[in-house]
């Protein structure tokens, strides 16, 4: 529970999964190009907003003393791994849009995780993305879609496409969506690892690789976009399958050899095909529909090569406010 002033604000925020990740070269911001389609899953993170600010007296939470917690059961990895600090990411999305609003950021942030920490699903994203909306709420802020939109890209590469939600092509760093047309539903074995992996590290490891290729050994890309937005088109499971495709798999599994028996397991499991899912180490299982997902995680989650796993299906909506909206 939040502990502040007034009534919160609660908003739910999915998990994203990329069905193909193609990775231009490092620019010179230390970015890079990205194509992209994202799929957001029904693995959801929490976040509940509170305003500390009671009219005559300011609970003093401001930039130097974020208002950042955790909600629920907190695991080990989450509390070891989530900043409570000024470089929350959540924390600096209040920030970002108190600005754009002209007043403080004058609120508590509360977290409930089930997004896989530093998992390549883009839970810190999916947080702050959260957080954007809540407070829009909150302070009843008649922003406009593109203006959330740009704070949310100013933010972090794949905040943008946690509000947005459903499927969609990204491209940029990930931040420019065109939504795809997808009206079928895929079912999706989801394992987690006990220890995550850092997105910049696992970009850095690909340019590592690629500057070490050899036209012997060759550091494979991805091949078109196309052929992957036809089938999620099509909604035929077996033809994605055969597409899913990630740049950063080949970096997530040299700094993580133990994932290549991951995703071999999930295979040998019946699932239709396996990627890891964004910079990793989270791996994900297209199967040919719901009672196989649920047949492939059961024995998937014997094999040892995971944490856990979850059955999940994809797309669904971006962040949506699920209470406290003062409008509904
Ligand atoms: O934008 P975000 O803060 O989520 O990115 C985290 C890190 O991931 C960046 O600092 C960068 O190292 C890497 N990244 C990248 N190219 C992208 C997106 C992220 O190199 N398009």
């Amino acid at each position: 529970m939040l502990s502040a002033v007034g009534p919160p604000v609660t908003v739910r925020v999915p998990a994203k999964i990329n069905l193909h990740l193609a990775v231009g070269d490092l620019r010179a911001d230390g970015y890079h190009d990205l194509v992209t389609v994202f799929q957001a899953l029904n693995l959801f993170d929490e976040i509940s907003v509170v305003s500390t600010h009671t009219g005559r007296h300011v609970d003093r939470i401001g930039p130097g003393a974020p208002g950042v917690e955790l909600l629920g059961e907190v695991t080990d990895a989450q509390r070891a791994e989530i900043p409570l600090d000024a470089s929350n990411l959540a924390w600096r999305a209040a920030v970002a849009l108190a600005e754009v609003a002209g007043r403080e950021p004058d609120v508590r942030i509360g977290i409930r995780k089930s997004i896989p920490v530093a998992g390549g699903m883009a839970g810190g994203s999916a947080d702050a993305a959260g957080t954007l909306l809540a407070l829009t709420t909150l302070w009843r802020l008649d922003l406009g879609r593109e203006a959330l939109m740009e704070v949310a890209a100013d933010v972090g590469s794949d905040v943008a496409f946690a509000l947005h939600g459903g499927t969609a092509l990204g491209t940029g760093r990930g931040e420019n969506l065109v939504p795809v047309l997808s009206r079928h539903t895929f079912h999706w074995v989801v394992a987690l690892q006990d220890h995550g992996l850092s997105t910049p590290a696992v970009f850095g490891e690909l340019d590592r690789l690629r500057s070490t290729s050899t036209p012997e050994s060759p550091v494979k890309r991805v091949g078109d976009v196309e052929p992957v937005l036809e089938a999620v088109a099509s909604g035929e499971a077996r033809s994605l399958a055969l597409l899913l495709g990630n740049d950063l798999q080949a970096a997530a599994v040299s700094m993580d050899p133990g994932l290549r028996r991951t995703l071999r397991a999930g295979v040998a499991a019946g699932a239709l095909a396996g990627v890891v899912s964004g910079s990793g180490p989270t791996c994900v299982f297209l199967c040919a529909d719901g009672p196989s997902a649920v047949r492939v995680a059961a024995e998937l989650s014997g094999a040892g090569v995971c944490r856990t796993v979850r059955v999940a299906h994809g797309p669904v909506p971006g962040a949506r406010v699920i209470d406290g909206d003062p409008a509904r």
